[in-house]
């Protein structure tokens, strides 16, 4: 299984809303098992095929090694309580900010070999599984519908080898830099 380029956030095809899959065949499987590859080889927790180029409604997530691979994944319910934690994307490396999101999730999907599957989240999971199906729909965590102010989006070094992606000091967070994104008016 070969490790995949990662698109970044300028590329167009982060901002289609991707294809739904008809039958899960062989070639989707792939798809699948290259993103989880990919994903796992960028330290990622979840990762949806439009970031590897690819239009189609498939996505991986990994948390607490249980790895989800899910086509057409949809968000059928979604709790009032809300919460804001900290969150980064793959195709903007090294930035992050508070988002705004349900903190209980039902998402129907069919699973990598097509069978029905309905996944009730809390947690971190909640939170990848809506951050990889807005990537579906070509939105980004930076977006006005999801951070309140672009402004709170943070450029935070990568962590030396071994060390694991703390909080950042005062000092670091301090240092942002230009954001090299594209923002829609949207
Ligand atoms: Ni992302």
């Amino acid at each position: 299984m070969p490790v995949l380029e990662i698109y970044d956030v300028n590329q167009p095809v982060l901002r289609q809303r991707a294809r739904k899959v008809g039958r899960v065949t062989s070639a989707e499987q792939r798809i699948l098992d290259d993103m989880l590859e990919t994903m796992r080889a960028a330290n990622g927790i979840g990762l949806a095929a439009p970031q590897i180029g690819v239009s189609q409604r498939l996505i991986v997530v990994e948390l607490d090694d249980v790895t989800y691979q899910l086509v057409n994944p949809e968000l059928t319910d979604a709790s009032d309580e809300t919460d804001v934690v900290r969150e980064g994307c793959l195709s903007l490396p090294n930035y992050y900010g508070p988002v705004e999101r349900p903190v209980r999730v039902t998402v129907r999907a069919s699973d990598r070999d097509g069978r029905k599957v309905r996944i009730k989240a809390t947690g971190m999971l909640s939170r990848a599984l809506q951050h990889e199906i807005d990537h579906l729909d070509g939105v980004l965590f930076f977006d006005p519908q999801r951070m309140r102010s672009l402004s709170d989006l943070r450029y935070e070094p990568p962590q030396p080898d071994g060390e694991n992606a703390d909080e950042p000091s005062d000092e670091q967070t301090a240092k942002r830099k230009s954001i090299p994104v594209v923002v829609s008016a949207a």
